[in-house]
C-alpha cells in the first residue's frame, strides 16, 4: 500500500519488492531477459526497479532503444556508471576516465586500424591460429571426442584477436606471462566490482598489479618498436603510436597502452561468448553445420577448399547469418546503462525521469519480440534469407538507406529505433563490429572445415545462460561431441 501511496505520477511504475535496498536485484541478476519480459508484460515498456538501492528505469522496445542509446550528451552519461569498473582495469586517461569528447577521438583513432585493408591481412592470421590451435590442443587429439567448449573458444578468441589486432609481440606473450595477467585483470571485470572496486581485496590487488604490468609490457613494446624503426605490420599499435589528437598532441604512450588493454577486454568477452554459443548452437543443429560446409564447397570449391581469404567471406551468406542469428538470441551485453544528468521527459508519456535514476536499455528484448522476429526463440540462421517464412521484418521490409550522423568517430546510423542492436547505437556504439564479424566468420568457417559437431546425447537442446559475469555466456560445463571431418 505504501508503495502505491508514495508513487509519483510523473515517474514510471516501480516493480513491487519487499526489501528497500535489495529491491529486485536478485530476480534481475538471475535472469535479466526473463525479468525484462515479465515486467514488460506487467507494467509496459517502461518501469523502474531497485538495483542495489539505485532506482533503475528500464525502457524496452524500439522507442526505449532510441530514448536511451540516442540520449543527448547533456542528459545521459555512460562514464559515470562504468568508470569505477573500467578505469582500474584499462588504466587512466582513456575511454571512461576522460571527457566524452576525448573518448570520441580515441574511438576515431582506434577505427583507423579497422579498415578493409587491415581485415584482408587478418583473415589468414586468424585461420592459421585456429588451425594450429586444433593441431596442438590436447582436447582435440584423435578422431573424435567430447569437449567443454567455452574454454577452447576463449583461447581461440584471444589468440586470434591478439595476433591480428594487437600484433605479433603481444600474441607471442600470450603463450607466457600474459595469459595469467589477463586472467587477473579479468577478475576486476565482474558485477561485484561495481560495489567493491575500491576494497583492499586480494583480487583487487592482483588486478592493480596486472594492470601496471600489462601496461608496462605494451610500453616496452612501443619503445622497442621506436628504437628499432617501425614494425612492418600496420596493426593497431602502429596506428595508435603514430596518431595525434586534434589539438596536435601525440597520444602519450601510457594512453596507447591503456587503449590497447581496453580493446583487448572489450573484444574478448563478447566475441568469446558469441563463438561458444555458435558452437553450441551448431552442435544442436548438425543440419545447419552441414549446410555451412556445402556453402563453402559450392562457393569456394571444389574440394580441396582453398585457404580462406577475406574476399571469400562475402560469398558465404549463411556463414554470416550464423553470427547475426546467434547475436539476436545471445547478445553478450544484456544491459546497457546510463546515468541521468538532467530531468528527462519521456516523449508520448507523462513521465519525467529525475537525476537520481539510472537508465537501462535492453535491445535483447526487441530482438526476441515476435512482432519483428516470427518464432522469436528459434535459432534459425536461414531466417536472414529474404524469402524465409520467418524472416525478420527488418529484412522483409528492406529498410531504405538510413540517415547517418558523426559523433566524432565516423558515420553511424542516426536512429536507434531498430529492434536489432547487438552492437548498441549512438555515440557509444561499438567500433569492433566489423572486426568481430571478420574474426567470428573466419573462426566458424575453419571449424566447419575441420569438424562435425553434435550434442553429446544427439538431441537439439541448448544449454542455459550464465548471467553472473558482466557479459552473459553459456553455463558450464557445456560439452559437445566433435568428430574430425577427415577422419577415416
Ligand atoms: C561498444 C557489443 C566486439 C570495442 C559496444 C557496445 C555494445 C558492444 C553493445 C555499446 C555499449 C554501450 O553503449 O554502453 C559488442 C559485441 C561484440 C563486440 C556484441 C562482439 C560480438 C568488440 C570488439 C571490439 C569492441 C572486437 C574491439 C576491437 C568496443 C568499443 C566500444 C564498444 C571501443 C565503445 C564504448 C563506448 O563508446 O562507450 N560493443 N562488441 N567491441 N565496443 Fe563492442
Amino acid at each position: 500500500v505504501s508503495q502505491v501511496l508514495l508513487k509519483n505520477p510523473n515517474e514510471p511504475p516501480v516493480v513491487f519488492h519487499w526489501f528497500p535496498i535489495i529491491g529486485s536485484t536478485v530476480t534481475y541478476g538471475m535472469d535479466p531477459p526473463r525479468f525484462f519480459q515479465e515486467m514488460q508484460q506487467k507494467y509496459g515498456d517502461i518501469f523502474t526497479f531497485i538495483l542495489l538501492g539505485k532506482k533503475t528505469t528500464v525502457y524496452v522496445g524500439t522507442n526505449g532503444n532510441e530514448f536511451i542509446l540516442n540520449g543527448k550528451l547533456r542528459d545521459v552519461s555512460a562514464e559515470e556508471i562504468y568508470t569505477v569498473l573500467t578505469t582500474p582495469v584499462f588504466g587512466k586517461d582513456v575511454v571512461y576516465d576522460c571527457p566524452n569528447s576525448k573518448l570520441m577521438e580515441q574511438k576515431k583513432l582506434m577505427k583507423i586500424a579497422l579498415t578493409t585493408e587491415a581485415f584482408k591481412s587478418y583473415v589468414p592470421i586468424i585461420s592459421d591460429e585456429v588451425n594450429s590451435y586444433i593441431k596442438r590442443s590436447p582436447d582435440f587429439k584423435g578422431n573424435s571426442g567430447i569437449v567443454d567448449i567455452p574454454k577452447n573458444m576463449a583461447e581461440i578468441t584471444i589468440f586470434t584477436a591478439s595476433h591480428a589486432l594487437q600484433g605479433k609481440e603481444v600474441r607471442a606473450r600470450f603463450d607466457e606471462s600474459l595469459a595469467a595477467l589477463y586472467h587477473d585483470l579479468d577478475m576486476g571485470f565482474t558485477p561485484i566490482n561495481f560495489m567493491l572496486h575500491w576494497a583492499p581485496l586480494p583480487s583487487n590487488r592482483k588486478r592493480d598489479h596486472a594492470q601496471r604490468t600489462v601496461a608496462d609490457i605494451y610500453m616496452s613494446i612501443i619503445k622497442k618498436r621506436r628504437a628499432e624503426g617501425q614494425s612492418d605490420a600496420k596493426d593497431m599499435l602502429y596506428h595508435l603510436m603514430n596518431s595525434s589528437y586534434k589539438n596536435g598532441q601525440q597520444i602519450p604512450d601510457h594512453e596507447v597502452a591503456h587503449m590497447m588493454i581496453a580493446l583487448l577486454m572489450a573484444g574478448q568477452h563478447s566475441s568469446s561468448s558469441t563463438s561458444s554459443w555458435i558452437m553450441l548452437r551448431l552442435a544442436s543443429r548438425p543440419d545447419i553445420l552441414e549446410d555451412l560446409y556445402q556453402e563453402q564447397v559450392r562457393e569456394l570449391g571444389p574440394e580441396p577448399l582453398p585457404p580462406l581469404q577475406y574476399e571469400h567471406l562475402a560469398k558465404l551468406p549463411l556463414n554470416q547469418a550464423i553470427i547475426k542469428e546467434t547475436l539476436r538470441l545471445h547478445a553478450p551485453i544484456h544491459s546497457i546503462m546510463r546515468a541521468v544528468k538532467s530531468p528527462m521527459p519521456v516523449p508520448g508519456t507523462k513521465y519525467v525521469l529525475p537525476t537520481d535514476h539510472v537508465l537501462l536499455a535492453a535491445p535483447g528484448v526487441s530482438s526476441t519480440d515476435e512482432q519483428y522476429f516470427p518464432e522469436p526463440m528459434k535459432w534459425e540462421p536461414h531466417r536472414w534469407e529474404k524469402d524465409s517464412r520467418i524472416a525478420p521484418s527488418i529484412v522483409r521490409n528492406e529498410v531504405e538507406e538510413e540517415e547517418k550522423i558523426d559523433y566524432g568517430y565516423g558515420l553511424v546510423s542516426k536512429g536507434a529505433h531498430s529492434p536489432y542492436l547487438p552492437f548498441g547505437a549512438g555515440r557509444h556504439r561499438c567500433i569492433g563490429e566489423q572486426f568481430a564479424n571478420v574474426q567470428l566468420q573466419t573462426i566458424v568457417a575453419e571449424i566447419v572445415r575441420n569438424f562435425k559437431l553434435r550434442n553429446v546425447d544427439g538431441g537439439n537442446d541448448v544449454i542455459g545462460t550464465d548471467y553472473q559475469s558482466l557479459f552473459s555466456r553459456p553455463l558450464e560445463p557445456a560439452n559437445i561431441h566433435w568428430e574430425k571431418r577427415d577422419s577415416p
